[in-house]
This record gives structure tokens, C-alpha cells and sequence, in this order.
């Protein structure tokens, strides 16, 4: 009976979590170790996420910093205002390499949207979508976690280039609002050189979508 229950389970609905709860409850009448072996057993699924509106906000994975839980799938969804983008700026991001997922859809979390999927320890350089819709999911396998993300989201209006973001050993300065006209300069920590351009400007493309007239530099270590 249970066996045949697993596949409902791991899909991820509604019901899943209301399933997951009794198994939380049953784990604490039964013992810890019985509750992660049953767990398993049964595809436990941790769900969470929600959509999100308003022009500015932070997502963190849940228990940041703390760890993620195991068999996680939490979707976030992100609307912005019709015309608007939606850039992402990772504050922090570690997740177990290659097992577990932050997976991006550039629109609602459809595989015909899907964008890319990052994982390690690496924080990523900030990400805008093509259009008022950008989806978020984290999945989780069943062993081993890390302390997981933190982000903020906010809204580009169709003039604003939105942050381009500071690679590592790099600095940034002239920020502002990173409007259409506005420019940037890159300079390097001591010890590292700049590879790219050291300025990037705001324009607006031939598709009137305003974006930077260059990616930003790299810093390279100076014996590399
Ligand atoms: C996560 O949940 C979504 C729907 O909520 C489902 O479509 C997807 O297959 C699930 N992913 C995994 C890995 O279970
Ligand atoms: C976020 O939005 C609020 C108002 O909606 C604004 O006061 C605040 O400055 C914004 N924060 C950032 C980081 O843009």
C-alpha cells in the first residue's frame, strides 16, 4: 500500500504536504531515526515558496543560513508590473554541487522557460528576465545539505539597466540609478588586473530594452 502511494507523493502537490505533515507527526510519535528511514521510504517532500509581487525583495532558501532540508522542491515566482524585468542579485549561494539545484524559468517555471540551473559555491552574477515573469526553484536530493541562498529581486523599469554586479576582487563605482545614459567604472583590488572594459554604459538596444554596452570585466590574479 504505501509503496504505491510514493509516486503521488514525490510529485510535489498540494496533497504532498498535507502528507508530509502527518509524517512529521508520526516521526515524533515514533523515534528520529525511524522518521528519516520512513521519510525516504516515501519520498518525503519539503515544499515552500509562494509568488512574490512588489518592486523590491529578498528570497532566502529555507533555514538560511542554517542548511535547506533534504527533498526539497520550493518554487518562488516573481510578477512584476506588465513591461517590467525582474533582476536577481545573489548575496550569498552555496548548495551541495551538482546534487542539488537552483533551477531559473525566465517566465513561470514551464520547461519551454527554462533558462539555466546553478549549483556549488560560487555567487552568481546578477541575473535580469526578458519579460515581468522570472520563477525560482530549489530541489534538494536526500543526503547532505548547505547553508543555501539569499537574494534580492527587484524591478527594472524599460530605462533602467539594473546593477551589473561586482565580480570578484573587482570594484564598482559611479552607481547610482543605472539608467539609460549612466555609466559604471571597474577598478581591481591590488594584485589583480582587469580584463574587459572598465567602463560599461546604459544604452537602449535595437529592442528598446535598455541594457549595459559591455559584460562586466574580470579581475585576474596578476601571476595568472
Ligand atoms: C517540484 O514541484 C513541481 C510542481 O509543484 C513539479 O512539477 C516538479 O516535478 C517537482 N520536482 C521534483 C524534482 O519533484
Ligand atoms: C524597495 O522598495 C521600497 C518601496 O517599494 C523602497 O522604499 C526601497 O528603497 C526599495 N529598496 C531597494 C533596495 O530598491
Amino acid at each position: 500500500m504505501k509503496r504505491g502511494t510514493t509516486k503521488r507523493r514525490m510529485r510535489g502537490t498540494k496533497e504532498s504536504m498535507s502528507d508530509g505533515g502527518m509524517t512529521v507527526m508520526r516521526c515524533f510519535l515514533w523515534s528520529l531515526l525511524l522518521c528519516s528511514l520512513s521519510s525516504r521510504a516515501q519520498g518525503f517532500i519539503y515544499t515552500c515558496g509562494g509568488t512574490l509581487k512588489g518592486r523590491n525583495g529578498t528570497i532566502e532558501s529555507p533555514g538560511f543560513p542554517y542548511g535547506y532540508p533534504n527533498g526539497a522542491n520550493c518554487t518562488w515566482v516573481i510578477v512584476g508590473e506588465e513591461g517590467s524585468r525582474i533582476q536577481l542579485m545573489f548575496l550569498s549561494f552555496a548548495i551541495e554541487e551538482e546534487y542539488d539545484f537552483l533551477s531559473l524559468y525566465d517566465g513561470h517555471p514551464h520547461p519551454t522557460n527554462f533558462r539555466t540551473r546553478i549549483t556549488g559555491f560560487q555567487v552568481p552574477p546578477p541575473v535580469t528576465s526578458t519579460g515581468n515573469v522570472f520563477s525560482l526553484r530549489l530541489t534538494s536530493d536526500f543526503a547532505v545539505s548547505a547553508h543555501g541562498f539569499k537574494l534580492n529581486y527587484e524591478e527594472l523599469h524599460s530605462t533602467s539597466c539594473g546593477n551589473p554586479g561586482v565580480p570578484p576582487k573587482a570594484l564598482l563605482s559611479g552607481a547610482g540609478r543605472f539608467a539609460v545614459g549612466d555609466s559604471v567604472q571597474y577598478s581591481c583590488v591590488p594584485g589583480y588586473v582587469l580584463d574587459g572594459h572598465a567602463t560599461l554604459t546604459c544604452i537602449t538596444n535595437a529592442g528598446n530594452t535598455a541594457v549595459w554596452d559591455f559584460p562586466a570585466p574580470i579581475c585576474r590574479g596578476m601571476d595568472h
